[in-house]
């Protein structure tokens, strides 16, 4: 099913042109605590979502779990919901994975529409059709591959997240600039983090995520290209489980910005990755977010983590790097003093 992304400059209006022009039987909302607050009052006024039925879940990614799958999934049964319903899904990640997990399992499938609500939410996991929850401690163990009929991304949601939420999404969007193009990575390292111009925001954004549409589009369930979308993700997921361990959590974003410069400096290593470039981003990470206080000491828990990434396929470590800004390789690995001299670049640098 193809998957329209949607640029709404007025989510009132451009929500219900759309709800409008679907033949549906039942409109179902799903929201968080959190959103069902602060989101909710901007389509609460749309005449078929006056009438739709609401569900509310706990928010937060402790939350994605199993009993509030099952909520929803009570919610739409109770609430006779059938394989002409449409469900919106009015949230962040959290929220857009378990309910597009929730339509596309229940009754085999509903259509569902995503609205996220927060800039990693808009830039990742709203878009591209993985869903999911969490299960037996591991992070989105269960889940399909269901794309949402429409993801609508509306950026006035982003205007009252904290600078640190906002720098979490803004990684993705480093990341997606450097899967395509150099005019593109150079407009996004020239934002100006501290004092946002929303407008241009909404821009980049935008650019973005038609960045992540295409590469998904080439490899919807993640056999070959997609692999792309895990720059920065192998040293990233290790600084996110040890900055657990540590009692010292970081958010996603930060820990994948940190993990893009390790992973470009293999890149620069082992494939010849402009020095340049490698430099820029570096530069733009650093005075954005700061780093992870590492020590030498830490380095073997580092890679130990790193051996048990579930993208991994074989006993070796899976990266994907770069040639070049845009020009992906996929399935790469490194060894054990390489990773070591990353992470030595990246605290040195
Ligand atoms: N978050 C990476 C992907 O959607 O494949």
């Amino acid at each position: 099913m193809k998957q329209q992304i949607i640029r709404a400059n007025n989510i009132n209006k451009d929500l219900s042109a759309f709800l409008k022009s679907l033949n549906y039987n039942g409109l179902f909302v799903l929201c968080d605590e959190i959103t069902y607050t602060n989101c909710f009052h901007k389509i609460q006024t749309i005449p078929e979502i006056k009438t739709a039925k609401k569900c509310i879940i706990l928010a937060g990614d402790e939350n994605k779990k199993i009993e509030s799958l099952s909520k929803v999934w009570q919610f739409l049964s109770e609430n006779r919901a059938n394989r002409k319903s449409v469900m919106i899904n009015l949230g962040g990640g959290m929220l857009t994975d378990l309910g597009g997990f929730a339509a596309s399992t229940f009754k085999r499938g509903i259509r569902f529409i995503n609205i996220p609500t927060t800039l990693l939410g808009a830039v990742d996991a709203a878009v591209g059709g993985k869903t999911g929850i969490n299960f037996n401690g591991l992070k989105n163990e269960i889940g399909t591959f269901a794309p949402a009929m429409a993801v609508f991304i509306y950026s006035e949601f982003f205007e009252t997240l904290d600078t640190s939420n906002l720098l979490s999404g803004y990684a993705e969007m480093i990341k997606h600039s450097l899967l395509n193009s150099s005019p593109n990575l150079n407009a996004v390292l020239s934002f100006d983090l501290e004092n946002i111009d929303y407008k241009q925001l909404n821009r980049l954004l935008f650019e973005s995520v038609l960045i992540k549409e295409q590469i998904v589009k080439e490899d919807p369930t993640e056999q070959g290209i997609r692999k792309a979308l895990n720059l920065g993700h192998t040293f990233g997921h290790a600084f996110e489980s040890f900055s657990y361990e540590l009692n010292k959590p970081i958010l996603h974003g930060y820990a994948v910005a940190w993990g893009m410069i390790c992973e470009l400096y293999l890149s620069f290593i082992k494939l010849n990755f402009d020095k340049n470039d490698l430099i820029k981003v570096t530069r733009f990470i650093k005075g954005n977010y700061g780093k992870f206080p590492l020590e030498c000491e830490q380095y073997s828990r580092l890679y130990e983590l790193m051996q048990h990434d579930k993208k991994n396929e074989s006993e070796e470590i899976n990266f994907t790097l770069l040639k070049s800004v845009g020009d992906i390789v996929i399935n790469q690995t490194a060894s054990k003093q390489e990773i070591e001299e990353a992470l030595d670049f990246y605290r040195e640098y």
